[in-house]
């Protein structure tokens, strides 16, 4: 099971800090909601469901799980996500609410009510579906966090269109592989985006993505749409781009939404598995937003009309989906989206932000915790932090160090930490201290939300004993899990229901600890987490191996102290290129073109930080490489056991190779 530095806290961990009585006394969630759910949990989510969202028609039916493993929710319901999100809240009277106050990294400034947003979406779904886009067809994202970008997706929520977003920070290629996939009609794009102090273009790599290819199907995308951003120089291709502000300009301020039944495809989102190909998570609309804006409510403890809440994460990722668009926007929340990175200009940054706009809930990863905790306290501590109230951590196991941190330097010592698990594929929390309710413990995600049924099992799904340590599972079907993978309907059930026959299988190691709560151990199997990113392994050595000097490649994912784990690979390299490798200069140009390549194929956060060459890989018998002996040499420690190895000299070589010039590491 992979290391984490809260295993060793585990079983001393005594530290616990029950809610205070006057953050009790006013908190959203309540402890009997957990009774609630155990005695029916269908009525629970039905109930949330009625409460959270406006029905076009009632539902009649909560769940169907006749066709499992793909459920069924509220089937007979029917909706639409935008005006759930958005127009409901002007209708009701509160069009004045900022919905989201839009703070770019050079320092503009937008404020967003919700009828500006009404009037934004209604546009952008009208001038979406004069380009030919029609409810069920696929449209790409690929955008900066901008204001935008929400409206982007809540133009094709409005048009029964699902919308595929991809993160800015991928390359042309893993762009190209994910349109086709997903056969999308439309791309929506800027310009570029402000990063790091300078305009960082991201229309050359559509026009990169679309480009025919030889043995290829040619593109299904007829448009492109482009939102102006920086005004950098813009390579025009006539009839298929359109910008966007001309596109909205004369585009109708009214829009009716097209109404939806619950199990029409909200969206399809790309991460990474066990194999190369990354896989496209889908899900629906009516059991996703119940979850969404339940758990939003409950675990941020949400008050719409005082909240000024902020989500770190880019709209890319799940989290930007669940808890910056539809989280946020049902519940009627007031947000910050902010477009650059945390130390830009300066290290302080966020903490100024938070100052700024009063932000009350903050919710980030456990990787910017450490960061920030390097840099120092004293940069926080030049800010007024004292309007933050309620801290979320997501992404990845956080340990009790960062926990305390978190707690004490941002959150001064009163504001109560949630840790919440969840993955792209379960779109919403599902482990999580309820604030109010549960008293937090340093380090563990701890229990499962009201509604939600989680157990760590051992090798034969037996349910372990506090103190025991095994698999993630769940298994019980819940809202807002995924219905599938895109186009793939046998890879859905052999990834995840096979390992334990007719429960979900999260990927995940886990433990149970003395009070039976729960702590995440990291993936058990091949993916990665780096930043809080979701890697594969397969997926970062298949693009090794498709450069023309890598022979053999074997990636893994050594432990970080700031970013939780790091790419290692090692790579075996083709004839004379490894005699050019033994030398210093060589060793350096196959680093770099590596490394280069592997971000070409996939994106700079693939980029392996280490590359080491070695003559030879450790593998079994059957020809199963060995990660856990490679890790042993990335994470500098004593070799494992290696007796099962076809030739156990193997490691010897690798480690004897390793200390000529080609072990030397890139940054
Ligand atoms: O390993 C778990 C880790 O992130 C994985 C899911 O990654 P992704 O689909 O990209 O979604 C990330 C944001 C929801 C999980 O399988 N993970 C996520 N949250 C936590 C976590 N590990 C430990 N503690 C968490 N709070």
């Amino acid at each position: 099971m992979p290391e984490n530095s809260s295993l060793e806290n585990l079983l001393t961990e005594t530290r616990s800090f029950p809610p205070s009585p006057e953050f009790a006394a006013q908190a959203n969630a309540q402890a009997g909601m957990y009774d609630e759910a155990r005695a029916d949990r269908l009525a629970f989510w039905a109930k949330q469901a009625n409460e959270l969202l406006t029905w076009k028609t009632p539902f009649t039916q909560t769940l169907d799980w006749s066709d499992a493993p793909v459920a069924r929710w509220f089937a007979d319901g029917t909706l639409n996500a935008a005006y759930n999100a958005v127009d409901r809240h002007v209708e009701a009277g509160r069009g004045d609410r900022v919905a989201i106050h839009f703070e770019g990294e050079p320092g503009d400034t937008r404020t967003v009510t919700y009828a500006d947003l009404q009037r934004e979406v209604s546009r952008a779904a009208n001038a979406i579906a004069a380009l030919g886009v029609e409810s069920g067809d696929r449209v790409v994202i690929y955008l900066p966090m901008l204001v935008e970008s929400v409206v982007a997706m809540l133009a094709c929520a409005r048009l029964g269109a699902p919308h595929s977003v991809v993160f800015g920070g991928f390359s042309a290629d893993a762009l190209r592989s994910r349109i086709a996939d997903a056969e999308a009609k439309l791309v929506i794009t800027a310009d570029g985006g402000y990063r790091r102090g300078a305009p960082s273009a991201l229309k050359p790599a559509v026009d990169e993505a679309l480009e025919p290819r030889d043995g290829e199907a040619p593109t299904t995308v007829e448009h492109v749409l482009v939102v102006k951003r920086t005004g950098q120089d813009t390579a025009w291709t006539e009839g298929r781009d359109i910008w966007w502000d001309d596109a909205l300009e004369s585009a109708d301020v009214r829009h009716e939404p097209v109404w939806v039944e619950a199990e029409h495809p909200l969206y399809i989102l790309h991460t990474s598995g066990t194999t190369g190909k990354p896989k496209g998570i889908l899900h629906t609309t009516g059991g996703y937003l119940t979850q969404a804006a339940f758990t939003h409510k409950n675990v941020f403890d949400l008050k719409a009309e005082t909240d000024v809440y902020w989500c770190t994460a880019d709209i890319g990722w799940v989290t930007g989906h669940s808890y910056v668009v539809y989280g946020p926007l049902i519940n009627g929340a007031t947000q910050l989206i902010y477009e650059g990175t945390p130390d830009t200009p300066h290290r302080g940054r966020w903490w100024e932000l938070v100052e700024k706009y009063k932000v009350s809930i903050l919710y980030t990863a456990p990787t910017a915790i450490r960061t920030c905790m390097k840099w120092g306290e004293d940069i926080p501590a030049k800010f007024d932090l004292s309007s933050l109230r309620v801290l979320g951590s997501v992404g990845e196991p956080i340990n009790p160090e960062a926990w305390m941190w978190y707690r004490r330097v941002i959150g001064g010592d009163k504001a109560p930490i949630v840790d919440t698990w969840w993955q792209t594929e379960t779109g919403a929390i599902m482990i999580s201290p309820l604030p109010g309710v549960t008293a937090t413990k340093p380090g563990s995600a701890q229990v499962p939300l009201p509604g939600i049924v989680a157990d760590v099992v051992d090798d034969e799904a037996h349910s372990v004993p506090n103190g025991g340590g095994g698999y993630l599972v769940l298994s019980e079907p819940w809202p807002s899990m995924l219905r599938g993978i895109w186009g793939d309907l046998e890879r859905y059930k052999d990834t995840y229901w096979s390992r334990f026959p007719g429960i979900y299988f999260a990927g995940d190691g886990a433990k149970k600890d003395d009070d039976g709560d729960i702590w995440l151990l990291g993936r058990v199997d091949d993916v990665m987490n780096v930043s809080g990113h979701r890697l594969s392994t397969t997926e970062i050595e298949s693009a090794l191996v498709s450069h023309e000097i890598v022979a053999e490649a074997a990636v893994v994912g050594a432990a970080d102290e700031t970013t939780g784990q790091a790419v290692v690979a090692f790579v075996i390299l083709r004839g004379e290129h490894a005699d050019r490798a033994a030398t210093e200069d060589g060793s350096t140009e196959v680093q770099t073109a590596l490394r280069n390549h592997v971000a070409k194929e996939i994106g700079p956060i693939a980029k392996p930080r280490r590359i080491l060459v070695v003559p030879e890989l450790p593998k079994t018998r059957s020809g199963k490489i060995m990660r856990r002996l490679l890790r042993d040499v990335a994470e500098n420690r004593t070799v494992g056991d290696a007796t099962t190895l076809a030739d156990s000299s193997v490691m010897d070589l690798i480690s004897a190779g390793l200390a000529g010039p080609a072990a030397s590491s890139e940054d």
